[in-house]
């Protein structure tokens, strides 16, 4: 079994304060940082861009896991890499030539993942899915932090694991969406290994104890 990681989404930080938002994530124990790109084309929300992460890149050492909610990834990818991005995911409902992006991705020294919408059909990805290092199941509509998790995403994660069980096939799932202790556990004993929590971790007085229990959600062997 995958040792689970937690991916703090910097979404939720204090924009005036994101060094220290940053280094308090860090030191609360999370392994990835979460970026969330929005163009306000493929999303209504704008966010912020590659600018933001060449700023943080020089001041932590978590992995920068860039989930990129444009509608032209193709024309972004290098900036992302060239900004300190380890991990660069796609939507898979912006391209119609994923292999493309993911060879492109790889080239550029980054791990290539594919997510796909709550109401996208998990068939759309299974072509790929020895292609890519990481499958990001959003478990609300892409946008907005601080939703409530879609239940129907833990049939994806069940379906998910069981063909990557079946082909013997290292991809990371990752779930990404109004995760708390509660949907944590759910997510996990559906296949789940990388945990995005923003709300969760960055609105909490004790977000050290928040990582921790999300994390711990994941030694609990049932939970429904
Ligand atoms: C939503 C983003 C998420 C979001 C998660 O479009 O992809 O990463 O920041 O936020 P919470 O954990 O608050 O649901
Ligand atoms: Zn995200």
């Amino acid at each position: 079994m995958k040792k689970i990681k937690i991916a703090a989404s910097l979404l939720a930080a204090d924009f005036s304060q994101l060094e220290k938002e940053v280094k308090m994530v860090e030191r609360a124990g999370a392994e990835l940082l979460h970026l969330d790109i929005m163009d306000g084309h493929f999303v209504k929300n704008i966010s912020f861009g590659p600018g933001v992460l060449k700023a943080l890149r020089r001041r932590t050492k978590l992995v920068f896991d860039t989930h990129l909610m444009i509608k032209n990834p193709k024309n972004y990818l290098a900036e992302f890499a060239k900004s300190g991005s380890d991990i660069i995911t796609f939507h898979i409902e912006t391209t119609k030539n994923p292999k493309e992006l993911i060879k492109s991705i790889r080239k550029l020294g980054c791990s290539p993942g594919i997510s796909l919408n709550p109401r996208t059909s998990l068939s759309r990805i299974k072509p790929f899915l020895k292609d890519v290092d990481l499958i990001l199941i959003m478990s609300v509509n892409p946008g907005l932090g601080g939703q409530k998790f879609i239940p129907s995403s833990l049939t994806k994660l069940r379906e998910l694991k069981s063909i990557i069980r079946k082909k013997n096939l290292s991809v990371d799932l990752e779930v990404d969406g109004g995760i708390n202790r509660k949907t944590a556990k759910k997510a996990v004993s559906a296949g789940a290994n990388i945990l995005v929590a923003g709300t969760y971790i960055f609105h909490s007085r004790n977000p050290q104890k928040k990582i921790k229990e999300l994390r711990c959600s994941g030694s609990k062997k049932r939970g429904n």
